[in-house]
Order: structure tokens, then sequence, then C-alpha cells
């Protein structure tokens, strides 16, 4: 601490608040340092630091310094900027400030706690940098539910091009760990999150990533535990690739939902996940949209069905599954609840060229898949190559029926020698099948 006061002294006659800057280049110190220690507001010093360095310049939050973040934050028009960030960033707990406080992103009436955005941008943690959301009091104010409005996603990436996050950890996040929406050429390496409760209230809606929008995002080496999608690619999404992922809990990797408003259609392709291990997910490798008519009220605070556009180009290779639910599903009426089940044939999202590669291991019951296309959309294309899941019971040897490949609405679903989709189909997936299961079929 010594030394870092000696710095700040050193350097007044450039420093603003408790930001350092010689020429572009700004380092933050925490006000805490010069107040007993007492936790203080960072969040004015941080600002400025991005107003002075943010353009062709560099951001230093300080190494092994604690950062208490207590106001929302919005970053954006960065350019040719490097962010460094070697301590703890943590933000507050006052719900009431950030219910109404928190920056709205669009999507589906979600916030965020921190808007981030520019061109030619860094975010590099060197392993020292941690995002803490103090997440426990909002699993704890939202008790299990799911979307609150104005419960923040930890930082959006918004509006961009061109940005690298690398080396970072997130912990105990107060929503959504990350979302990258209306952006390109985006990059999130060596990254560590881990989203768990300390009671018996769940982290719901705990996501890894979510895409929007976007086009050129790339996921490497990535460590997830949470309550909710590890990486899930949502409309409008080109271009998305994931190497190297474990993740713990989580729905890992769907596709969606999609296809919720009749107005915004979604496009989703040219999407690649790859060498992931998946250990107590609901779901591995899934894509879900809302069903064509009848509109529902299931999706949490927000209703919807009725849009159209497409999914297609998408490969999950190379996944070990280790008690995973379901690992296989598709569904077309993801919020369907209370209506006639036919209205998961009405969906008119067209889902095409899609391949399942090389997924291995255990499923909880004795389902591998469902994959329900819509009756008003059979799917073309599906390829299922070295698809071999064995239900846990059947991987100690216990007697167990068969494993299930559930199957409606796949173009070339009987086909067999060299046209076989790949999997047996050995059962039908009626309307409306379970995302979790909770027995053998
Ligand atoms: C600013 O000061 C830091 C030391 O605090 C030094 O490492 C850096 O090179 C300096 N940058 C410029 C542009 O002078
Ligand atoms: C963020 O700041 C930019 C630039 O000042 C502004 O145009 C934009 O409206 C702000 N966004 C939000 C959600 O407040
Ligand atoms: C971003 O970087 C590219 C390549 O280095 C450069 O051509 C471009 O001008 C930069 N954009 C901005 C806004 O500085
Ligand atoms: C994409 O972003 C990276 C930084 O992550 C940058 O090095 C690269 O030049 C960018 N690519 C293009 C085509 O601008
Ligand atoms: C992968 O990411 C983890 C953080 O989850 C990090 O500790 C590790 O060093 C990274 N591996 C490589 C090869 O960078
Ligand atoms: C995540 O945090 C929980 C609780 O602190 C801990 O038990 C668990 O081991 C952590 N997960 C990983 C992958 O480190
Ligand atoms: C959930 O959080 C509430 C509020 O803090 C607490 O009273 C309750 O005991 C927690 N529930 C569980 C199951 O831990
Ligand atoms: C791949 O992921 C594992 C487990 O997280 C990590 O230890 C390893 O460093 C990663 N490898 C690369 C090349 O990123
Ligand atoms: C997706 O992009 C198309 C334009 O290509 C646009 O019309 C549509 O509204 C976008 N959908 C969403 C959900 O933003
Ligand atoms: C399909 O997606 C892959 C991986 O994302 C990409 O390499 C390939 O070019 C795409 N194919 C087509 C026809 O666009
Ligand atoms: C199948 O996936 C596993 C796990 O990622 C990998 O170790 C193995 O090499 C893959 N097999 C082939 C033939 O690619
Ligand atoms: C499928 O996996 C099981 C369990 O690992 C193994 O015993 C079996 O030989 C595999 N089947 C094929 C066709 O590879």
């Amino acid at each position: 601490m010594f030394s870092a006061l000696w710095l700040l002294a050193a350097a007044v006659p450039s420093a603003v608040a408790y930001v350092v800057n010689n020429g572009t280049d700004c380092y933050v110190y925490p006000e805490s340092l010069v107040n007993d220690g007492e936790p203080t507001d960072d969040t004015p010093s941080v600002l400025q630091a991005f107003q002075l360095c943010g353009v062709n310049g560099s951001i230093t939050m300080t190494e092994g310094n604690h950062f208490y973040i207590d106001q929302v934050m919005n970053t954006t028009n960065l350019e040719n900027c490097n962010v460094n960030i070697l301590g703890e960033m943590e933000w507050s707990t006052d719900v009431p400030y950030w219910l109404s406080h928190s920056l709205p992103v669009v999507y589906a009436n979600l916030s965020t706690a921190w808007l981030f955005g520019g061109t030619n941008v860094t975010i590099r943690g060197y392993s020292k940098g941690l995002f803490n959301g103090n997440g426990q009091t909002w699993y704890d104010e939202n008790m299990g539910q799911g979307n609150q409005p104005g419960r923040p996603i930890a930082i959006t990436i918004y509006n961009s091009s061109n940005v690298l996050v690398d080396s970072m950890t997130w912990t105990q996040s107060q929503f959504w760990n990350s979302f990258v929406s209306h952006s390109s050429n985006v990059t999130m390496s060596n990254i560590f999150m881990n989203s768990t409760s300390d009671d018996g209230n769940d982290t719901v809606n705990t996501d890894g990533c979510d895409t929007w929008n976007s086009r050129d995002v790339s996921f490497y080496n990535w460590t997830v535990t949470g309550g909710d999608d590890c990486i899930s690619v949502k409309g409008n999404s080109t271009n998305v690739y994931g190497r190297n992922i474990t993740c713990y809990g989580t729905g890992a990797f769907p596709i969606g939902s999609v296809g919720q408003f009749p107005e915004t259609p979604d496009y989703v392709e040219n999407v690649l996940f790859e060498d992931a291990l998946l250990v107590d997910a609901s779901n591995t490798a899934w894509i879900k949209t809302w069903q064509g008519s009848g509109e529902s009220n299931a999706g949490g605070s927000d209703a919807g069905g009725g849009g159209s556009g497409y999914v297609r180009n998408v490969t999950w290779r190379n996944m070990v599954n280790v008690n995973v639910n379901q690992p296989i599903y598709v569904t077309q009426c993801i919020y369907n609840s209370g209506e006639a089940d036919s209205v998961c044939d009405t969906s008119t999202v067209q889902i095409s060229d899609i391949t399942w590669q090389n997924i291995t291991g255990t499923s909880r019951y004795d389902v591998a898949g469902s994959i329900h296309c819509s009756a008003s959309r059979p799917c073309p294309g599906l390829k299922f190559i070295d698809v071999n899941i064995t239900s846990v019971n059947a991987s100690m040897g216990l007697p167990t029926p068969p494993e299930l490949y559930l199957c409606a609405n796949i173009v070339g679903q009987n086909a067999t020698g060299a046209n076989s989709t790949g999997i047996p189909c050995n059962g039908f997936a009626p309307n409306n099948f379970p995302q979790q299961l909770t027995m053998n079929y």
C-alpha cells in the first residue's frame, strides 16, 4: 500500500481523483487506499480514466487492488485502447439502485451494469483480473426465479469491433456474465467463470456468454460453472466459434431461443463448437425456437412466438458428456406450456445442415436426444457422425433399455446405409418433449 501511496503523491500534479495519468496511460487506484481502507465507490475514478485515456491510450486497474463499483458504467466509443485489469472489481449489492439504473441492452428487456464498447480494444486480466458480481445477493433476492427486470448483466460488449478479452475471471455474476451484442470480431480467451450459490437459492440465468446480432465471435479455453447456458448463440449471430470449453452445470451450447417476434426474424449461421467437456449439464448440443402460432406467455416476463428465420450450418464436435440430462435436443416450441402440443409443429424457423460429431459420454437417463423439428419446416441436412452416448446406469453395467434417439420431422430420418442420418431413430420424438427429463423412457 505504501508504494502505491508514494506513487500517488509523486504524481499529484497530473493525478485526477485517483487516476494517475501520464499522457494517455491512465492508472486507477482505489479510493479506499486513502480512506482508511473503507470501501469507497471507485466508479467516478474508473469513468474518469476512460474519459482521459479511452482513445489511443490505456487504462490500468492497478495490481492487487480492490475497486468498488457502486454505479452503472457506460464506456462506449473507445478507440485503440488497452484495458488492463490487474485487481478485483467488485459490484455493490444495492439491489434497488441496480433495478432502477441498469442500462438497457434492448434484448428481451435485459440490462447491464457495464456497457462497454469501441474499436480495437483489449481487456486483459493477465490471470489477475477479477469481476466479482457479488451475485449471492441477487440469487437470494431473486430466490430461484428467472429474468428479473433490472437484474444486470455483468458486462456487455456492444457496438464494437476488434475486441479481445483475455485471462479474466468472473465470480458470482449478478446475472449473465457477459453479452456480445451488435459487434464483430470479438475474441474471449482464457476465461474462468464461477457462479455458485452459497446457499440453497439457485443462481438462475448466470449464462457465461450470449451472442446476439454479432459476427465473428470466438471463445477459446473457457471454464464455466453456472446456473444457465454456458455459451448461447442467439438471433442474428454469424460465424461463432468455440473451442476447448469445460462447463459445470449449465445448459452448455444452445442455439436460441430464436423466433420470438414476427417483426424481427432471427438468422443464425456458421457456428462451430468443438473440444468440450460438459459435466452435469441439462443439455449439450441443442436448438430451441419459439412456436409459430399461439402466443406463449411462458417465457418468463416476455411473451412471444411467431417469429421466422433460420438456423443453419451449425456443428458441435468432440464433446464429452458426463451425466448430462439430455445431451441432444431440438425443440421448436421451447416455451410452450398450456397450449395444444400441436403448436410445436407451427414454427417457421427453418433448421438445416446441422452436424453432431463425436459426441460421447453419459446421459442421465436412457435418452441420448430428442429431435422434433416443426412439421411446418422439416429439417434437412441433419448429420450424426460417431454419436455414441450411454446412460449413466448402462455405463455402470446396470440393466437398462437401449439408448433412445427420438426423431420427428427430420428429412430422411428413416434412410439407411450411406444416406442414414447416423442415428437409429429408435423412437418418436413427441411434440413438446421435455427439455429436462426426470426418468427413463
Ligand atoms: C507512465 O508511467 C508508467 C509508470 O507508472 C510507465 O511505466 C509508463 O511507461 C509511462 N508512460 C508514459 C507514456 O510515459
Ligand atoms: C452510453 O453512452 C453513449 C455515449 O455517450 C450514449 O450515446 C448512449 O446513449 C449511452 N447508452 C446508454 C444505454 O445509456
Ligand atoms: C483499428 O485497427 C485497424 C487495424 O490495425 C486500423 O486499420 C483501424 O484504423 C483502427 N480503427 C480505429 C477506429 O482506430
Ligand atoms: C480482430 O481483432 C483482433 C483483436 O482481437 C485483431 O488483432 C485483428 O486484427 C482483428 N481482425 C480484423 C480483420 O480486423
Ligand atoms: C486456460 O484458461 C485458464 C483459466 O480458466 C488458465 O488458467 C490457463 O492458463 C489457460 N490455458 C492456456 C493454455 O492459456
Ligand atoms: C466454483 O466455486 C465453488 C464454490 O466456491 C467451488 O466449490 C467449486 O469448486 C468452484 N468450481 C471450480 C471449477 O473451480
Ligand atoms: C434464499 O435466500 C433467502 C433470502 O436471503 C433466505 O431467507 C433463504 O433461506 C434462502 N433459501 C435457501 C433455500 O437457502
Ligand atoms: C484447454 O482447457 C484446459 C481445461 O480448462 C486447460 O487446462 C488448457 O490449458 C486449455 N488448453 C488450451 C490450449 O487453451
Ligand atoms: C436480424 O437482422 C435482420 C436484418 O438482416 C433484421 O431485419 C432483424 O430485425 C434482426 N433480428 C433481430 C432479432 O434483431
Ligand atoms: C459453415 O460453418 C463453418 C464453421 O463455422 C465454416 O467454416 C464454413 O465455411 C460454413 N459453410 C458455409 C457453406 O458457409
Ligand atoms: C473425439 O473427441 C474427444 C474429446 O474431445 C477427443 O479426445 C478425440 O480425439 C475425438 N476423436 C476424434 C476421432 O476426433
Ligand atoms: C459406445 O460407447 C460405449 C461406452 O463407452 C462402448 O462400449 C461402445 O463400444 C461404443 N460403441 C461404438 C459403436 O463405438
